[in-house]
């Protein structure tokens, strides 16, 4: 069974609140929630492999480390993931970008996709799987079996907020992916929204509602 995190880091909880709440605008929460991906790509990247590499310092040899092998990819679950993409990019330059476009029918829920593209090396990154809303956990769900289909076998998910029932659909799909959160919040609403959550994500970040 994957794991879930849920990092409290105090920079991270308060920017969440910002991101929570209605009167902030697009532009600070689009800031906002890069910011919050950075951090939790900083915290989520503490396990990748170290390999020695030597360096003239203007004084002496230094043995020193860098990443080893392969970097990482980022995927981001198109729109709302596309949010947290370069806040992580930034972060680590060198990862590559996948994209899977889904939309959630607004009837039937279901996550629809519409578009995926991941790097040709797939099958030897570790990836990064981005969105900030986990609901019903349909969209993830999808997404994470369309790039393993591509051959993906090392999948992280992180998500800024996610429902307890989101959360346990990932879990029993796709038990190899362990889940990094800013928060766990109550449940879903009638129409499948997380509550308190923090609206629609997609519309917030790009200002469509
Ligand atoms: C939102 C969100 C997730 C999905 C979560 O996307 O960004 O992808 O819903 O819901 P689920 O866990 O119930 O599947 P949406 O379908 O609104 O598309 P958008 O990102 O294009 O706005
Ligand atoms: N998608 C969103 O953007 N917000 C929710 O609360 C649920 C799904």
């Amino acid at each position: 069974m994957g794991k879930v995190y849920v990092f409290d880091h105090p920079l991270i909880q308060h920017k969440l609140t910002f991101i929570r709440d209605k009167s902030t605008g697009t532009k600070d929460f689009r800031e906002l929630v890069d910011e919050v991906a950075a951090l939790m790509a900083f915290e989520i990247t503490r396990d990748i492999p170290l390999q020695e590499v030597e360096v003239e310092t203007p004084v002496s040899t230094a043995k020193c480390q860098t990443i080893a092998g392969k970097k990482l990819g980022v995927v981001p679950i198109l729109r709302a993931g596309l949010g947290m993409m370069d806040g992580i990019v930034d972060l680590i330059p060198a990862a590559k970008v996948g994209h899977v476009g889904l939309y959630r029918d607004p009837d039937t829920l279901e996550a629809i996709e519409y578009y995926v593209k991941l790097p040709k090396d797939s099958h030897e990154r570790e990836f990064i799987v981005t969105d900030p809303m986990l609901a019903t956990g349909g969209s993830a769900v999808v997404a994470i079996e369309s790039i393993k289909k591509r051959g993906a076998k090392n999948i992280k998910l992180m998500c800024l907020v996610a429902a307890p029932e989101g959360v346990e659909v990932v879990q029993e799909a796709h038990p190899d992916v362990d889940i990094f959160l800013a928060a766990m919040d109550e449940g879903l609403n009638e129409k499948s929204y997380i509550v308190p959550g923090l609206g629609d994500a997609g519309d917030r970040l790009y200002g469509t509602k």
